[in-house]
């Protein structure tokens, strides 16, 4: 059966879980030849990228595949061809699609009439590649998922904060998002986190209390402040979270052995310090190299369901 990859609950529970017990077998032995033929895989980007574009194509050439990486703004997409019009010609020419756009409603009007794959490699509501490798990070440091507490601080309304809210609870992760005002999370994700909490005893629960967020926390991340496309939005995207920085005083709240992540790309001395991503709780480095293991799997479960 054709599947997309467009938000993080589009794999059920079990799915993801078999998705990282892959990645971690990946991880292992990295080449193979899950993608021979070869697979041809698009791979196109509308806004910048340095960890999802070369994981894609590494990961996609070890896998005996060939990856297709444009810059969406140099194909007729950004001149006058329809998004639909697109999904019908490169459904022609390749094995599977995997985008990073701007709304998630692009992409979702892609695979709509796309009749291969489609993988959401960043959108403005989502970004569930990357949560794929926080998961498997995650469970490498901690051996576990289910249950443990994550903290995300930052802006509550990204993709990040999405993303590990539904890809959290996914994983029966108990999820809080500290933002200030105006910056929650979106009812309607909101909604989708509590549905899929219900199947998996995970949890979501929205702060403005930096503090008392990261209080037990088993793991806490961060974002940037302004993702990109939010450059000129006329919010101030600085002041109202300073007292959200991930810093040596607020680390020291969380009472625990936390360990920290941050997506990347990291804005030192912004949301994060530099102590705090060099220092030992980081785990920054393995999360960015896991893009690689979880979408490499991602990718080989995605054409198993053919
Ligand atoms: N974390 C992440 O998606 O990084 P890039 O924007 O560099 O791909
Ligand atoms: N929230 C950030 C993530 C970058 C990987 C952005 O969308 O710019």
């Amino acid at each position: 059966m054709l599947r997309h990859f467009l938000r993080d609950d589009d794999l059920s529970p079990e799915e993801q879980l078999a998705v990282l017990d892959l990645a971690d077998e990946l991880k292992k032995r990295p080449y193979g030849d899950q993608l021979a033929g070869p697979k041809a895989v698009a791979v196109i980007f509308e806004k910048n990228s340095t960890r999802t574009r070369f994981s894609f194509e590494v990961g996609i050439a070890q896998l005996g595949g060939h990856p297709v990486v444009v810059d969406g703004r140099s194909m007729q997409l950004g001149r006058e061809e329809t998004i639909e019009d697109t999904a019908r010609v490169l459904s022609r020419y390749v094995d599977v699609v995997v985008w990073r756009t701007f709304a998630q409603a692009r992409i979702e009007k892609f695979a709509s009439v796309a009749t291969v794959p489609v993988v959401n490699a960043l959108t403005d509501e989502f970004h569930p590649c990357q949560i794929l490798a926080d998961l498997q990070t995650i469970r490498e440091r901690k051996g576990t998922l289910a249950g443990l507490t994550l903290t995300y601080l930052g802006d509550g309304a990204n993709n990040m904060a999405h993303s590990l809210l539904l890809g959290g609870v996914t994983a029966g992760l108990h999820v809080r998002v500290a933002a200030p005002e105006g910056f929650h999370p979106l009812p309607w994700v909101l909604d989708a986190v509590a549905k899929r909490a219900a199947e998996t005893g995970g949890s979501a629960e929205v702060f403005t209390d930096p503090s008392a967020a990261v209080d037990g926390a088993d793991v806490v991340t961060t974002d940037a402040w302004t993702s990109m496309g939010q450059e000129n939005d006329g919010k101030d995207r600085v002041g109202p979270f300073r007292p959200y920085q991930v810093n040596t005083d607020l680390l020291a709240k969380t009472g625990k052995d936390t360990i920290v992540l941050h997506d990347l790309p990291a804005h030192r001395g912004w949301e994060i310090t530099d102590e705090v991503l060099d220092g030992p709780a980081s785990a920054v480095w393995d999360e960015a190299e896991n893009r690689l293991h979880a979408q490499k799997a991602l990718l080989a479960w995605l054409l198993q369901q053919r």
